[in-house]
């Protein structure tokens, strides 16, 4: 365990499970996305953590000899905070831990709109090698619907600018997030978004509710044609099967294997397209004879 007292909950992508989650601000700073409520206990409020604490944390990881190879900056979008607070934390994590080889974080595209390509580059250099971006689907009503506060092109600009700075990105999409009446065009618009970005990871989770879904379905529901409902599992299937089918990636390794998905798939896009889509087909014709996760294994 790392020596670190942390104000919970803190979250992190299942990838980093190995990593110090360092923490270096408190909550998301928009926090308004109906769909999510990681951080919307009082406790969670959003506050960048100072930095005289944020060397201290690193001194200590420092001093208790543990193995740090990988860092992950939490928690909702550190990426908010500014270019010269983020170079001196990486710079800290380079003077007391030189072993570390990789900085990850969450980003917001918004985190980026007053950060050149060329001040991510000194980021990159100086550590930050991957940002995890929830653009959650590719379709402006939908975005609109959840209150995401960005829209594909304000997605497309951030993802376009760290590829040019040379950071990797991992992207999320949310299967199921436009329910029954947007589901083919979240699918269609998603899938366009990632065409363009070209990411180098991209998973998909399926929305899921464990505190209910009333605040997600009001919203939704006063704008929408239809008021929502969650997609069942062959609307969900039907919906991957129309992504996948319309993505054209050369490199991006994608996964569909977080706890909140009923389906397991792993591959790399383009190549495994065909054997993906063959993995939902199946699932969703035979759905008793695919491994599908039981309810009762599903989380988030
Ligand atoms: C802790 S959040 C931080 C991400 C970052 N703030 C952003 O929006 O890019 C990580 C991701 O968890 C996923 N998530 C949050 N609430 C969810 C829910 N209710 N159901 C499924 N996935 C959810 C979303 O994909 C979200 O982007
Ligand atoms: S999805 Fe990300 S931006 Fe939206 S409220 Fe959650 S942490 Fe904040």
């Amino acid at each position: 365990m790392y020596p670190l007292t942390y104000i919970e909950p803190v979250f992190r992508p299942p990838s980093e499970w190995k990593s110090l989650i360092l923490q270096v601000t408190n909550g998301c700073s928009w926090n308004k996305c109906t769909f999510c409520d990681m951080y919307t206990n009082d406790k969670k409020k959003f506050k960048p953590k100072k930095i005289d604490l944020i060397e201290q944390e690193i001194i200590s990881i420092a001093q208790s000899g543990l193995a740090t190879g990988r860092v992950f900056l939490a928690d909702g979008d550190a990426m908010m905070l500014p270019f010269n607070r983020l170079k001196e934390i990486l710079l800290l994590i380079k003077k007391y831990l030189p072993q570390v080889t990789r900085v990850s974080s969450y980003c917001l595209p918004r985190n980026l709109t007053n950060k050149t390509t060329e001040q991510l580059s000194e980021l990159r250099e100086l550590g930050l090698k991957l940002l995890y971006i929830g653009c959650e689907s590719g379709d402006d009503q939908v975005l609109a619907l959840i209150e995401k506060g960005e829209t594909y092109q304000s997605s497309l600009i951030a993802l376009t600018k760290i590829k040019q700075a040379g950071i990797k990105s991992s992207v999320m999409i949310l299967n199921g997030l436009g329910g029954p009446e947007l589901s083919k065009q979240h699918a269609l618009n998603s899938a366009k978004l990632m065409n363009e970005a070209q990411p180098d990871f991209l998973s998909t989770l399926v929305v899921s509710f464990p505190l209910g879904e009333e605040r997600f379905a009001d919203k939704f529901s006063q704008a929408a044609l239809q008021p929502y409902r969650q997609l069942n599992q062959s609307e969900l299937f039907n919906e991957m099967e129309v992504l996948l089918s319309q993505l054209n990636l050369t490199k991006t390794i994608f996964r569909s294997d977080h706890a909140s998905n009923y389906l397991v798939l792993k591959g790399v896009l383009g190549k495994d397209k065909e054997t993906l889509l063959e993995q939902v087909r199946f699932a969703l014709k035979q759905p008793n004879e695919a491994k599908l996760r039981q309810e009762w294994q599903r989380g988030l």
